[in-house]
Parts: C-alpha cells; sequence; structure tokens
C-alpha cells in the first residue's frame, strides 16, 4: 500500500472540561484524503475530542500533543487553527446576530485564504454550490440566528465545507435530526467536496450507520469513556450497528 502523508496526529490526549477528565490517553492519526468515523455512547468524549481539534477554549489539555501537517498546533487559537486548514462546523453563537448567511460565509473565505474575496466572487460560488446542495437560494439573505431548521443547519454546515476547502473537516453529528432526503443530500454534498479536494481529510462522528451507507469511511474508531477501545474498517459501523456497545462496555 502506498504510504500516504500525515495529516493529524495526535498523542496520548488527556482532556478535563470543568475540571472532569473527559480524554484519558486519546491517540490516532488521519492521512491525507482519510476518511476517519469516531462512534460511541453518548457521552464518551466524541464531541470533546472534535472541540480539542478545533481548540475550543472550553477544555484544557492535561498531556499529550496534536500535530497537524506535521507542525505541533496543541496550543494555537481556533482562528489559527481555521487558517490552516482545520474546520468544525460553526454553531451560530448569538456574538453575531444580524449577520447574514453571505456576510458570514464570505468573512469566512476571506479569512480561511487570507486574502479579500469579492462579494461578485463570494456570490458566484455560494451561489453554485447552494444548487449543487439543492438549497432555496433565498437562504443566504436569512440571518445567522434566524431559527434555521435542524436540516437547514446541516445543509449550512456543508455550505461551510464546500467553500472554506478546508485540509480536515470535523463533522460532529452532520446527519441528525436529518430527513431520509436531506441526508442524501449532505452526504452528497460532502462526497461532492471530497471528489473536488481529494486529499481532504474527515473525522465523522455519528450515532448512526445509515450515514455510513452513503459516505464510506476508511477507518473507524471506537471510543468509551475517554479511550478508543477498537480500531476497524467500514465492517465495524456493522457490528455496533448490529450488536451495540456491550462487547465493549463490559471491558471497560
Ligand atoms: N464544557 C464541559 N463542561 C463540563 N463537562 C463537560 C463539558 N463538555 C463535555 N463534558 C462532559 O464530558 C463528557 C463527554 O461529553 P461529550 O460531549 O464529549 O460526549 P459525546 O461522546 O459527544 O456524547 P453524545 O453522543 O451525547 O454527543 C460528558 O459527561 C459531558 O457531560
Ligand atoms: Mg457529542
Amino acid at each position: 500500500m502506498k504510504l500516504r502523508e500525515n495529516l493529524l496526529t495526535i498523542e496520548d490526549l488527556y482532556v478535563k472540561a470543568q475540571d472532569n477528565l473527559i480524554l484519558k490517553g486519546v491517540s490516532l492519526e488521519i492521512n491525507l484524503g482519510e476518511i476517519h468515523a469516531l462512534m460511541g455512547p453518548n457521552g464518551s468524549g466524541k464531541s470533546t475530542f472534535a472541540n480539542v481539534i478545533m481548540g475550543n477554549p472550553g477544555y484544557s489539555i492535561e498531556s499529550g500533543k496534536i500535530f497537524f501537517h506535521g507542525e505541533e498546533i496543541t496550543n494555537l487559537p481556533p482562528d489559527e487553527r481555521a487558517k490552516r486548514g482545520v474546520f468544525l462546523a460553526f454553531q451560530h453563537p448569538e456574538s453575531i446576530e444580524g449577520v447574514k448567511v453571505h456576510q458570514f460565509l464570505r468573512m469566512a473565505m476571506q479569512s480561511r485564504r487570507n486574502k479579500d474575496v469579492s462579494v461578485l466572487e463570494a456570490r458566484i460560488e455560494l451561489n453554485d454550490w447552494m444548487k449543487k446542495l439543492k438549497m432555496d437560494p433565498d437562504f443566504q439573505k436569512r440571518s445567522l440566528n434566524d431559527g434555521f431548521s435542524g436540516g437547514e443547519k446541516k445543509k449550512h454546515e456543508i455550505l461551510q465545507l464546500a467553500l472554506l476547502s478546508p485540509a480536515l473537516a470535523l463533522l460532529d453529528e452532520t446527519d441528525s435530526g436529518l430527513d431520509i432526503d436531506a441526508l442524501k443530500v449532505v452526504a452528497d454534498g460532502f462526497n461532492l467536496v471530497k471528489k473536488e479536494n481529494t486529499d481532504l481529510g474527515a473525522l465523522i462522528i455519528t450515532h448512526y450507520q445509515r450515514l455510513f451507507d452513503l459516505i464510506t469511511p476508511d477507518i473507524v474508531h471506537l471510543i468509551i469513556d475517554g479511550h478508543i477501545v477498537e480500531k476497524g474498517g467500514p465492517e465495524l459501523v456493522n457490528e455496533i450497528d448490529k450488536n451495540g456497545y456491550d462487547k465493549w462496555l463490559t471491558r471497560v
């Protein structure tokens, strides 16, 4: 097998949130272009893991290291990681109330590309992707806090992913709350982004097998109580879906 260049390396990470130890020695490697799945019961540390890779200041790293493209980023602020190409979909904090979708996306594109993107340039790219994602063109005129439906939020995530063209996409429950048609649009959208950027690496967090029927993961990790307890191929998703987590829970 051809050796692929390393994209993300996590070394023995211990992470606390408000004095609770949540990640208890997690190591993981993602190479360029690989799609990884992270599965595990509620509260096992999946979202914490994605947030720590993005640099969310709400979590403190007790020990361990994070490398991105071979450079240590353990202590870099989130905006610096985003500029380097780490992507975690934006969750609409209230601080930017009033900002329209198209304004927000243009700002994000400029920040990621580190250059000015004209209104026209942004509009052309935006319209192109909105069409591909089967989104109503009027969506871009809405305010970011404008009561998006579950499906709209998730499509907006994929829209951000497409326009920011990151090197690593962290997708946390991008499929939750989607009806079957919207799930297909979101998965097709991801696959399209991936096709245009075959080097895109991804860590996809979900509870359900159905997403992985549409997006094929290369490697599947199972996390329980802050430990990665199993690593396998796509067949691990089916095993979890069929038998649940019992087999591993008894071992922890
Ligand atoms: N900011 C925080 N402060 C305190 N505790 C937290 C914080 N974030 C997460 N935790 C705790 O850490 C544990 C892991 O949470 P996390 O959100 O990472 O789980 P998860 O695997 O994503 O779960 P789910 O499948 O329900 O989304 C939980 O017990 C949670 O309550
Ligand atoms: Mg979670």
